[in-house]
């Protein structure tokens, strides 16, 4: 298994961690086993201080989503972040962290740092939230006669439909009320003595095109103007939402390029009491996790070195399917490398992680590894085959 070294385009540029950090995966590994998920709690502050600094008025709220990991939580909560969740069980796992405030700093903290920003929620998730009334998004007329009925104490926060154009996740299908039919939403809330707080958006998730926030924050300054000529009253909260783009590799322009243009904007289009508020997950997480998992099996097939590894698209992998993310595999080992095949665990020829990664020629009981996987990976991790999730590692907590 040799041959000259060749390059894939996307792995080309991407800089190789460094010796100590190898040391130090691979002590992890020797020390927990394998697969291990391992999360970099100082990485996490730094992107929040980093996207503090940048958009220094906005309030952050993590979207629990990309990775709901209790530590990440818990770590956020302790450098002051908000949160946005998106069901009962991720509400509960923020809500442990301020478990033991009294009533009314809970209640107040829940107002202040909590959106549960599903537009669409079960019956009995409005009956449990409507005790701490945080706010909640909205997109359609059902919804909102369902919160009238089961949460007419919740913050409302109507959610517009805005491009998503070129965005890696797409979201505009299935989330948003269109903008012209979004006045007349606000209006119906207000008619069933609801309380509209603020409008939101979503440009999709790893958002490129920042073409998207200037269409979606133009799109929102139309319909609050509207709202407010038409309702004589003022909706004081704009939700930014997601999509903030990680540096998966170098061609992904950095988030100080698109918050240039999004204060600016912001500047222009809106007055300046008005609250802002951003949900950000993915560039919260993602760069404070690496996976490392080991080699359990090795052939030859069509011509190509083929590794067994023991985690894969079931698993942490999952966001290669669900979050349409590639997570370049590659080795601890040095050497030239062959373009290889790498299969995940189970017998299901679907769990193929890649059949193009640039690895030198490995044996059964090395160790791999794949970094930025913090997102949208583990949280959609399997038992499939009988195979339990990687075991999560926590670091500079
Ligand atoms: C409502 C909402 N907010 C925030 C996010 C987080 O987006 P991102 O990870 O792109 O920042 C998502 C992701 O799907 C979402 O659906």
């Amino acid at each position: 298994m040799t041959g000259e070294p060749q390059k894939s385009g996307m792995e080309s540029d991407v800089q190789h961690i460094s010796k100590s950090k190898k040391r130090q995966l691979e002590n992890l590994a020797e020390e927990h086993g394998t697969p291990i998920f391992v999360i970099d709690h100082e990485k996490i502050r730094q992107n929040y201080r980093e996207f503090k600094k940048l958009l220094p008025h906005v309030q952050v709220y993590y979207a629990v989503k990309a990775n709901s990991d209790r530590g990440i939580v818990k770590t956020l909560h302790e450098i002051g972040c908000s949160f946005d969740v998106a069901s009962m069980p991720e509400f509960m796992i923020v809500y442990e962290n301020i478990r033991d405030l009294p009533d009314r700093e809970r209640q107040d903290w829940i107002w202040d740092k909590i959106i549960y920003a599903n537009t669409i929620k079960p019956i009995e998730t409005l009956q449990a939230l409507d005790q701490y009334k945080p706010l909640v998004t909205f997109d359609n007329i059902e919804e909102l006669r369902k919160i009238r009925k089961h949460a007419p104490n919740a913050g409302l926060v109507l959610r517009l439909r805005v491009p998503n154009t070129g965005s890696m996740v797409e979201l505009s299908s299935k989330f948003g009320a269109d903008p012209g039919e979004a006045v007349d939403l606000i209006i119906a809330a207000f008619d069933m003595d609801l309380a509209v707080e603020g409008l939101s958006f979503h440009v999709g998730s790893q958002c490129t095109n920042f073409d998207n926030y200037v269409q979606a924050l133009n799109l929102a300054a139309n319909v609050l103007s509207e709202a407010e000529t038409r309702t004589g009253k003022r909706i004081r909260i704009l939700d930014i939402g997601g999509g903030f783009p990680v540096k998966y590799h170098p061609g992904v322009l950095s988030l100080r390029v698109l918050t240039r243009k999004l204060n600016a904007e912001l500047k222009r289009l809106f007055e300046p009491d008005i609250q802002i508020l951003a949900e950000p997950g993915r560039f919260l997480v993602a760069n404070s996790c690496t996976l490392v998992s080991k080699v359990i099996g090795k052939a030859f097939r069509d011509g190509k070195p083929s590794y067994y590894i023991n985690d894969g698209i079931y698993h942490t992998y999952s966001g290669q399917i669900f979050d349409h993310c590639v997570y370049p595999v590659r080795a601890f080992k040095e050497g030239v490398t062959q373009i290889s095949a790498v299969f995940g665990p189970t017998c299901d020829a679907f769990d193929t992680v890649t059949m193009s990664a640039e690895l030198p020629e490995l044996e059964i009981g090395d160790l791999v590894y794949s970094e930025n996987i913090g997102a949208y990976s583990i949280v959609s991790s399997t038992y499939f085959n009988g195979f339990p999730p990687a075991k999560v590692v926590h670091i500079n907590r």
